[in-house]
């Protein structure tokens, strides 16, 4: 069978909408609600959104056509498509390695990711409850403190969220990952814009602005551009194969440049619309901008129990967090499961039961890094830091090299012009100097002198 001709044995995609939508809902999740605002107030603000801004512009969307390219043209979990394109490109299978790490990236992601998730649980809860009618910036933060600090509560709601993420990802592509990624999402949309909305009333909105859009290089530090950098692509989901196996269920037909374009400003449009909901509160209660991972669950509340109707509001809200999470945990552990599935001949019920139970376990590090072991660090870092780090600005970071020399460097030029069919000679030609000489060197660089080296 010729490999253009190749199809998913895992299922396809019914169309290209539907891959933008799951796609996007793969990109948009916490990553955008949850992670940009906090690591944007730890880093200083408008030089942090401006260098992510970059990083997505120049690294995110050309890596996301490469990584979308080797998916469909792989059509199998990115341990197999790399094996089948290093066998097609007659180099060695070392380039495996692109799938493996990722497959690994994407459990260690989760096994944190769902214990945020199981945070955002929670919230709906108390925010049915009432619990923040009339809440104080005071109160929000020591709810949270509070919250964070029970072992066995945080345990709990992790649990429910790892079930839930594992029995849509045990229904299929088909039964499950479709119908999940279908609604909601544009809800979110409208949401996040009614918050920005809202936040124009507290009268700091231009101090959040400014904030965020004034840009302040002398914030800027080799740590905080390798943490700007690494968002890009955890935001994105890139360099773990996550898009890559979601490219390997795209219809021919379908194209990649544009798809990338679309799902990069989806993306990163929420992530700037949840910093401009969220700075003008944290100004308007004094609170503080880089007080770390609690950063939404302190200031949304207030704004939800302050304002005509938040109680109902603040419910919706954490509702659609929970689905953004939701439609991203599952992406993440795809790999894993297809890749179990694939090598052992389970059925994908069992293959998701035993990836669900070992990254469940995972996350009981993560858990207990909030309270029982918080004061247990290495180079300063607790067990959920140190996931976050290694995983976001290593792994990913490095998987995207990998991922930009292979295609830029040993597919053939013919396989890859097939796959994007881009027709304008001189954009393919920019996205191939993307891929092969700026995305390798800038990633290399950002590294380098986040560790001190340049
Ligand atoms: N992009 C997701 C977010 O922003 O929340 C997180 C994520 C999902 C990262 C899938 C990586 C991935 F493969």
């Amino acid at each position: 069978m010729k490999i253009s001709e190749r199809q998913s044995v895992h299922g396809q995609w019914s169309s290209r909408w539907t891959f933008i939508m799951a796609a996007t809902g793969a990109a948009v999740g916490l990553g955008n609600i949850w992670k940009f605002p906090y690591l944007t107030g730890q880093n200083g603000g408008s030089a942090f959104v401006l260098v992510y801004i970059v990083c997505v512009a120049a690294l995110g969307i050309p890596l996301m056509m490469a990584e979308i390219l080797l998916g469909r043209r792989g059509r199998s979990t990115p341990i197999r498509t790399m094996q089948v394109l290093a066998e097609e490109t007659n180099t060695t299978q070392w380039w495996q390695i692109i799938g493996w790490s990722g497959t690994l990236a994407g459990m260690l992601i989760l096994s944190y990711y769902s214990v945020i998730g199981g945070w955002t649980l929670a919230y709906i809860f108390k925010s049915i409850g009432g619990t923040f009618n009339g809440a104080s910036g005071q109160f929000a933060a020591d709810t949270f403190s509070a919250f964070t600090g029970s072992g066995t509560i945080l345990f709990i709601w992790h649990t429910v969220f790892m079930v839930l993420t594992m029995g849509v990802v045990a229904g299929g592509v088909q039964g499950g990952l479709e119908k999940a990624v279908q609604f909601l999402m544009p809800t979110l949309f409208i949401l996040l814009v009614l918050m920005v909305g809202y936040s124009m009333t507290t009268g700091f909105f231009g101090k959040g602005l400014a904030f965020l859009f004034t840009p302040d290089f002398s914030k800027l530090t080799g740590a905080s551009m390798l943490s700007a950098m690494g968002q890009a692509f955890f935001s994105l989901s890139l360099g773990m194969g996550t898009i890559m196996i979601y490219g390997s269920y795209v219809p021919r037909d379908t194209s990649i440049a544009s798809t990338s374009v679309a799902i990069a400003l989806a993306d990163t449009g929420v992530a700037l619309l949840a910093g401009m909901a969220i700075f003008p509160i944290v100004f308007a209660n004094n609170l503080e901008p880089g007080s770390g991972p609690g950063l939404i669950f302190q200031t949304l509340p207030v704004a939800f129990g302050n304002m005509t109707g938040g109680q109902a509001f603040g419910s919706l809200f954490f509702i659609l967090l929970l689905i953004a999470a939701w439609t991203s945990s599952i992406s993440l552990i795809e790999p894993l499961v297809t890749w179990l599935i694939e090598t052992y001949g389970m059925t994908r019920i069992k293959a998701s039961l035993y990836s669900g139970i070992f990254t469940w376990l995972l996350g009981l590090g993560t858990v207990w890094s909030f309270n029982r072991w918080a004061e247990l660090t290495f180079l300063g870092l607790t067990f959920f830091d140190l996931l976050d780090f290694v995983t976001s600005n290593l792994m990913l970071p490095l998987g995207g090299i990998l991922i930009a020399l292979f295609v830029g460097w040993l597919m053939r030029a013919d396989s890859t012009k097939a796959e994007l069919n881009i027709h304008n000679p001189a954009i393919y030609a920019a996205w191939q100097a993307l891929v092969r000489y700026i995305a390798p060197v800038a990633v290399f660089i950002v590294l380098l002198n986040a560790i001190g080296l340049l």
